[in-house]
């Protein structure tokens, strides 16, 4: 055996490195958390982070020294003023449930590669289930991210519609279509062009000045769309939206979905983790009406990336997504073969996604949900009466969730220029490093757009972004 591969797999060597690498992510962890701790990112250009990553002097360092430097050109999502993406800071203990997955890598396309995560999956789903409000019927499993959950959730749909088998049969010399708000995120808009639908198979729904979907532009534009010749399989609902984090009147389009026999699907990559808030949760009502939900972990529920819940109502129905046979995988399946996850899922090999998700119940119980997206909604309340009571200051709606679109302007300025001073604005921040926050794009406008994510942000961090905000605004004019 050579001795570069008896190196590589040392136990000793393990066993040392993942003592020191935890002491390493522990510190950064309670350096996130100091006040004084004033920096969230350190930015450099791309190429010159390449520049600097290509140099020998970055390239010699090893172990430690490497992962101590590697991190310091991070972005610190643990951090009290990173405000900026819909990205958890990762909960410890499903990190370390990241490792095991790394570790163990059992492939779980099939229940012997992944026997007791597999166990596990089902039973993270029926706990996302039951908080939607399903009832024994229901069924569904891990995927990686919102983009391929939405994607297989529509292709259920679209192989059910009106039991024809598209899968077999392909979908040629058929107007077939979704529908799906304007402020949806642009993933669903990729699916329905991978599943061949092209640009006119997207019927956008008009949404209100909160970023909703409006009911009577539902009802206006599937007329026209039927009249027009299109079939509509599906209707997507978001909760929330990506740019605002908004909800879609779910209910209501749950109602009008069952009424014309379509399947309804909500897209909560963000916000769905409502449903685990006792305080928030009205905000899906009606989410139990969808014939598929996805929620993305990596988002609302503290989990590392990249791992999103797909359920269905009626669990049996994802059966029927992909009804081609991998023989050498998978047996016939006359009767539903839950424990071979990839009869179902887009992937074949996919990570042990269960035991991050499992691992914070199981160690923090359930309620631990509750908490997070019970205080970050609560901080989104408190961001917005900050925002609300500044003057020079104005918001693009009010916030439902943890989102929250602002701009900075002066008196006298029309919008072109507001949204130019916006974009610098938050150019600024970045280069600056204090604060991570991000920018969107709404009504053609540029706004400042602050996703609060870490529980541990205060009202102080908000209002030092106010004040910075107002600081390099006041100086541009
Ligand atoms: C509403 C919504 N749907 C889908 C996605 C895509 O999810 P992912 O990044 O997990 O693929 C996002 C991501 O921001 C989102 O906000």
């Amino acid at each position: 055996m050579q001795e570069k591969l008896k190196e590589i797999y040392d136990p000793q060597k393990f066993r040392k490195d993942g003592h020191d690498l935890i002491d390493l992510l522990a510190d950064y962890l309670e350096n996130s958390k100091k006040i004084e701790n004033k920096e969230v990112l350190e930015f450099q250009s791309p190429d010159k982070m390449y520049q600097k990553w290509n140099q020998e002097k970055f390239q010699s360092l090893k172990g430690m020294e490497f992962y101590k430097a590697m991190i310091d050109d991070c972005t610190n999502v643990h951090h009290r003023q990173c405000i900026g993406h819909q990205i958890s800071p990762p909960a410890p203990t499903s990190a370390l449930a990241s490792l095991v997955s790394a570790f163990m890598n059992n492939g779980m396309g099939v229940y012997e590669m992944g026997s007791s995560p597999t166990a596990i999956e089902r039973l993270v789903v029926e706990v996302f289930a039951k908080a939607i409000g399903y009832d024994n019927a229901a069924g569904g499993f891990l995927t990686s991210g919102g983009t391929l959950a939405n994607l297989t959730a529509l292709l259920t749909a679209r192989n059910l519609y009106k039991e024809k088998n598209i899968w077999e049969e392909g979908s040629r010399n058929r107007k077939l279509a979704l529908m799906v708000s304007d402020q949806a995120h642009y993933c669903v808009d990729r699916a329905a062009r991978i599943m061949g639908l092209g640009k006119e198979g997207v019927i956008h729904i008009k949404t209100n000045d909160q970023f909703q979907a409006k009911m009577e532009s539902l009802e206006e534009a599937y007329k026209r769309a039927t009249d027009e010749g299109f079939e509509i399989f599906a209707i997507v609902g978001s909760a929330g939206t990506t740019s605002t984090g908004s909800y879609d009147p779910i209910e209501q389009m749950g109602s009008f979905a069952k009424e014309k026999n379509i399947w309804f699907h909500v897209d909560g990559a963000h916000g769905g983790a409502v449903v685990f808030s006792e305080k928030y949760k009205t905000l899906a009502n009606g989410i139990s009406l969808a014939d598929s939900v996805i929620i993305d972990c990596h988002k609302m529920l503290m989990a590392p990336a990249i791992l999103t819940t797909l359920i269905y109502k009626e669990g049996n129905k994802a059966y029927q997504t992909f009804s081609q046979d991998a023989k050498y995988l998978l047996q016939q399946h006359e009767e539903e073969q839950w424990y071979d996850i990839a009869l179902r899922s887009f992937e074949c090999t996919k990570e042990m996604m269960s035991i991050k998700v499992y691992s914070i119940i199981n160690e923090h119980g359930e309620g631990a949900f509750n908490d997070f997206v019970t205080r970050l909604y609560d901080l989104g309340d408190v961001f917005y009466e900050l925002i609300n009571e500044r003057k020079n200051f104005r918001l693009a709606t009010k916030p439902q969730a943890n989102i929250l679109c602002f701009q900075y302007y002066q008196e006298g300025m029309d919008d072109v220029r507001i949204s130019k001073m916006n974009e610098e604005i938050r150019k600024q921040i970045l280069q600056e490093g204090q604060f991570y926050i991000v920018k969107t794009q709404l009504n053609g406008q540029t706004y400042l757009r602050t996703t609060i994510m870490n529980p541990f942000t205060t009202k102080n961090e908000f209002v030092s972004l106010l004040n910075k905000i107002e600081k390099i605004g006041s100086q541009m004019t």
